[in-house]
């Protein structure tokens, strides 16, 4: 029940989070949400068009962690042949644990035709996005849950008890952008939707899970109050979070470690609330008494989380993730598997991220670029002395989900009004 909320909570935030993107945007970002929420491995998403001849879908994101796909091209008719037909067709959830092995009773199949290259499809888990009316405007095809030994596993029944009510909202939502793309909506209209989607909200919610969702918001507040004074970071903790949760997902870390690492990841800065401001706004080198007083956010941090139950894995990571394996980091030397392994993953997260972010006196690197720092190394990095080299052989193994989350959760160009 709890993870039911948490989800279903974490999708209607994230859906109302940019209530102006475009359909484009909104459908690539529920699709990637749906697959880091049930750890699919790739996934197309599907909107119902009409032409004369009838409905059909149109694939207008895929994904996969795996291979390169193009972004979607493709259309299937909304018919009990094919798979995501069906589900448009009966607006019923179908879930398979071998794609090449449904049985003959059922009306549909799959089309090994619209396999991407060079990849084998085996487990699906496809519901349909629904109005508030109760129509199909969409499909979601999830594509290989991604096991702990990296091989497909089946979606979990109850998964798609929990994408049910969900798939409802987001499904309002992408009717409620597409609209906007098809007849630019007047503000006003938009405004009017977000009220009865917050009325709706209202409605559902119970105590427990506005406590929830207050303490994601304070924790997410606590996150941006701490970097208020350093240099415009944007995005960047909202980043580290989600490249967090990837990485720890796919080291098939448990569930619970997943969750809590997706809200406390953020929090490994927050001790610079404590750093000496004169310090922390400092232009030029520090001295030598200045960078230890810099280097104290670690145990500032540590000690500003560490009394909550709650946050005991973000005080972890506070302490620990400016420490390197190779024991020559702060504040306590650790090396190797001493260091936290949730500190582990989060200097990684940090520092791809760095490494893209333009700053006052750098560019940001490309996806590329900092793709071989992480790897290879440059004249300030060394990888070997830096990382785990576990998590660098994943990395170098999923690199492309780095990129994607960038993408999707890059900052607006600086001249943008805000
Ligand atoms: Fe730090
Ligand atoms: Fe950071």
């Amino acid at each position: 029940m709890d993870y039911q909320h948490n989800l279903a909570q974490e999708f209607l935030e994230f859906v109302e989070q940019q209530p102006r993107q475009s359909l484009q945007q909104l459908l690539s970002r529920v699709l990637q949400k749906s697959r880091l929420l049930t750890g699919a491995e790739a996934g197309t998403i599907f909107i119902i068009r009409r032409k004369r001849g009838g409905a059909y879908l149109q694939a207008v994101n895929a994904q996969n962690d795996r291979i390169h796909v193009n972004a979607a091209d493709f259309e299937v008719p909304v018919s009990n042949k094919t798979i995501s037909g069906y589900v448009a067709a009966t607006g019923e959830t179908v879930i398979l644990d071998d794609v090449y092995g449904i049985g003959a009773g059922k009306p549909y199949s799959f089309n090994p035709a619209n396999e991407a290259k060079n990849y084998k499809s085996v487990t699906m888990l496809c519901f349909p996005l629904k109005n508030y009316t109760n129509h199909v405007i969409g499909v979601v095809q999830l594509i290989n849950r991604i096991g702990p030994d990296k091989q497909p596993i089946p979606f979990d029944p109850h998964m798609a008890a929990i994408v049910a009510p969900v798939a409802r909202v987001v499904g309002a939502s992408i009717e409620r952008t597409d609209m906007m793309d098809q007849i630019r909506l007047k503000n006003k209209v938009l405004q009017n939707r977000n009220r009865q989607l917050a009325e709706q909200r209202g409605h559902i919610v119970n105590l427990q899970e506005q406590t929830e969702g207050a303490f994601l918001l304070s924790v997410g507040l606590l996150a941006r109050a701490a970097e208020i004074h350093d240099e415009g970071t944007g995005n960047h903790i909202v980043r580290t979070n989600e490249y967090s949760y990837f990485i720890a997902r796919h080291l098939g870390m448990p569930k619970q470690f997943c969750d809590e690492i997706h809200y406390s990841a953020q929090l490994h800065d927050v001790g610079k609330m404590s750093v000496d401001q004169a310090v922390l706004k400092k232009k030029g080198r520090l001295d030598d008494a200045e960078r230890a007083e810099m280097d104290r956010h670690t145990t500032y941090g540590h000690q500003i989380l560490c009394d909550s139950p709650r946050l005991q894995l973000a005080a972890e990571i506070a302490l620990s993730h400016h420490e390197k394996w190779a024991g020559t980091g702060y504040p306590n030397g650790l090396g190797g598997k001493d260091i936290p392994i949730s500190a582990r993953i989060v200097q990684v997260a940090d520092i791809y991220d760095a490494l893209r972010s333009e700053r006052p006196y750098k560019a940001g690197f490309s996806h590329e670029q900092a793709t071989d720092i992480i790897l290879h190394g440059d004249d300030r990095l060394d990888p070997r002395e830096h990382f785990d080299p576990q998590l660098i052989e994943l990395f170098a193994d999923l690199h492309l989900g780095f990129a994607r989350i960038w993408d999707e959760l890059k900052d607006p160009p600086a001249t943008a009004a805000s």
